[in-house]
């Protein structure tokens, strides 16, 4: 036993990796072992003499068990640090430019947005995207009863049993950053508000969260005619296209007096879009002279001020400048769509650099 010992203590010491150390333990302690063939002796042995040796066969079992089994660990910690060793990386390199994700159309077109409109002197204000029925409605002269509440599938959250306030809303707007920028910075003030925005709608062209950007504009002597040049410049820089047409139709909101909602010539021939050219028009905002109601809302006197205010959803432009026909895609994270439409992390929209190389 003790020739036994020896030689496998000493073996189990010596292994260089896990086969060898299964081949050990399979020819000391296996069905077939030496030490269990040992074992197996024992039956044939006088009472006394297995009195003996049971105890010192088991215990040299065990020894070898737990030979094994520290060996195994220590292997398997020389692994581990092998392979740190091995896979070590200098997180110092610079990156690679591989293009694994993608910057999402609606982010690209947000930042778009963002820099033609920073461009003509607009600053970009945030407002929550849960809001208070007050700020998404009331204060846009949307009184409780409006048929436009309706109209808007609003979200709404809800109350503690026995709270009787009326229950905020997942804001069906960038509206109401209008009126939280105004009570800010009051007047005068060039602001955009691009956000999300949620109503209860859902199909090609609807989801229940969409993006929109608001734009205000409130001066001295804002008119019309600059809210025109402000959406034409836009246009015209967002679409990448010299000949953009704007056509403004009267129409109606709540909160601006007068409103007209804007359309884009462009041609469907051929079954793809082009923007600038052809008979049919598209519409793709809403806009209007800020009404005096919302202006006091805002805290701005309208005696004294006045000015324009827009609204688009960007999620519909990105459709139109990138051709991407189902927004509902948008929101599904396929990476096989994102791979397809998304764009380089790397090619930041600006004026100078162009938008959308
Ligand atoms: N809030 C309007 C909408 O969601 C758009 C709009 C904004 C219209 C500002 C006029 C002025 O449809």
């Amino acid at each position: 036993m003790d020739d036994l010992r020896q030689k496998y203590i000493g073996a189990i010491a010596d292994a260089a990796d896990e086969p060898a150390l299964e081949e050990l333990r399979l020819q000391a302690v296996g069905k077939k072992g030496e030490v269990s063939l040992m074992m197996r002796e024992l039956g044939k042995m006088t009472p006394d003499e297995r009195q003996e040796m049971g105890p010192k066969l088991n215990a040299l079992k065990d020894e070898i068990n737990s030979a094994l089994a520290a060996k195994k660990a220590a292997l398997a910690d020389a692994a581990l640090n092998e392979r740190l060793r091995a896979e070590w990386l200098d997180v110092t390199l610079p990156g690679r430019p591989r293009r694994q994700g993608t910057i999402h159309p609606v982010s690209q077109v947000t930042d778009e947005i963002t820099a033609i409109f920073a461009d003509m002197g607009f600053s970009v204000a945030e407002g929550p995207q849960i809001e208070s029925d007050w700020f998404n409605f009331d204060a846009l002269n949307i009184p409780p009863e409006h048929p436009a509440r309706q109209e808007h599938d609003t979200f709404f959250m809800s109350r503690a049993e026995g709270d009787d306030r009326p229950p905020h809303v997942l804001r069906t707007h960038t509206s109401p950053v209008q009126i939280r920028a105004m009570q800010e910075t009051g007047a005068p003030i060039r602001v955009i508000a691009p956000g999300r925005v949620y109503r209860c709608d859902y199909d090609q062209t609807h989801t229940p969260m969409f993006h929109q950007v608001e734009g205000l504009a409130i001066g001295r002597d804002i008119s019309m005619a600059n809210l025109k040049w402000v959406l034409e410049e836009f246009c015209r820089a967002f679409f990448e296209v010299e000949g953009v047409e704007l056509r403004f139709r009267a129409s109606h909101f709540p909160f601006t007096e007068p409103s007209a909602e804007v359309d884009i010539r462009c041609s469907w021939a051929g079954g793809s879009l082009k923007i600038g050219e052809g008979d049919d028009w598209l519409e793709i905002l809403g806009s209007g002279m800020v009404h005096p109601k919302v202006l006091k809302a805002g805290g701005i006197d309208p005696d004294q001020w006045q000015g324009f205010a827009f609204g688009m959803g960007i999620d519909r432009l990105a459709m139109l400048k990138y051709g991407i026909p189902d927004l509902r895609a948008f929101f599904d994270s396929d990476l096989r769509w994102l791979r397809h439409y998304g764009f380089s992390a790397l090619d930041v929209p600006t004026l100078q650099g162009g938008l959308s190389v």
